[in-house]
């Protein structure tokens, strides 16, 4: 169901505990939040998309990754889901509010429950974000931990290498290349010193070995922040609190959609989610466009 009148109308009326969560990312990003989301909610269906035709939206203008963002949204409400998990750092710190009044429909982001994490388990104050320049530059992460906690200070690094370097599948935990770019980003924090390091980009995940060596080897006993994980919890409180938990666990489907060619995409995410994947599809997003005035 394409147009938006008629598909609020199908929501509705369709939406229970069986509707499927869709969750989507600029790539495989989001997998993290998938990982997790399989692992604490066995019951549900999950329909992904990663936006692999227009990776990476970390770099580009909130205009745009607003546009991208009600055009992913628009292609997941497709299916009747019952909310929906922006497993993206970048659109959650830019567009959230934006999806939110355009769609009918429980969003959640990464930011909120990243943030709280953080606010929770740091001891000294300090918390790095590493995310992309778009969600650094925003300053979402340091409006939401102000809220919590008076005496957090949160440094943001931008690590525009990393989605790349995920999309194109330099994640095995003795990469050299990768392993030199972390070391150049996190050098960055070394007076800084923080206690707490959140992933705020969830393709950060992936390499998350990597990240967490190196910065214990500069900062100690540092705890590292998974946004894609956290959001995923955020999810199961919410279906819980709704009675929208599907607690039957027999015969899941997890279905994913890209919009790019799709074989990068199967041989990080089966290897990254520790499952062969089957049945990717390439959709054509442009079919999605969102058309209505914001
Ligand atoms: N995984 C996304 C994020 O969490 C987007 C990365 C990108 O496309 O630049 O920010």
């Amino acid at each position: 169901v394409n147009n938006f009148a008629e598909r609020k109308l199908y929501l509705s009326v369709q939406i229970n505990q069986k509707s499927p969560i869709g969750v989507f990312d600029s790539g495989l990003g989001g997998l993290t939040a998938v990982r997790e989301l399989k692992r604490i909610l066995p019951g549900e269906d999950i329909i992904y998309f990663g936006d692999t035709g227009r990776v990476p939206y970390g770099t580009r203008s909130p205009e745009i990754i607003t546009k991208y963002a009600l055009d992913d949204m628009n292609f997941l409400t497709s299916f009747g889901v019952k909310a929906v998990l922006c497993a993206c750092g970048t659109v959650s710190s830019i567009a959230i509010e934006v999806l939110r009044k355009n769609f009918d429909m429980p969003v959640i982001g990464v930011v909120e429950s990243a943030a709280r994490k953080a606010c929770k388990k740091t001891k000294n104050g300090k918390v790095a974000l590493l995310a992309t320049p778009a969600t650094v530059k925003n300053r979402a992460y340091e409006r939401e931990c102000a809220k919590l906690r008076s005496d957090v200070s949160v440094i943001g690094i931008g690590c525009p290498m990393f989605v790349p370097l995920v999309e194109n599948g330099y994640i095995k935990n003795d990469c050299t290349v990768t392993k030199l770019i972390a070391d150049e980003y996190l050098s960055k924090l070394k007076e800084f010193s923080p206690d707490v390091i959140i992933l705020g980009c969830t393709h950060y995940p992936l390499i998350r070995n990597i990240i967490e060596q190196r910065a214990r080897e500069l900062f100690g006993d540092v705890h590292i922040v998974d946004s894609g994980a956290q959001a995923a919890k955020a999810v199961k409180s919410f279906l819980d609190e709704n009675d929208l938990t599907n607690l039957n666990t027999s015969k899941k489907t997890a279905k994913f959609y890209v919009s790019d060619e799709t074989h990068n995409f199967v041989s990080s995410a089966s290897l990254f989610l520790g499952e062969e994947i089957s049945g990717v599809e390439k959709i054509d997003i442009s079919k999605f466009c969102y058309n209505k005035t914001l």
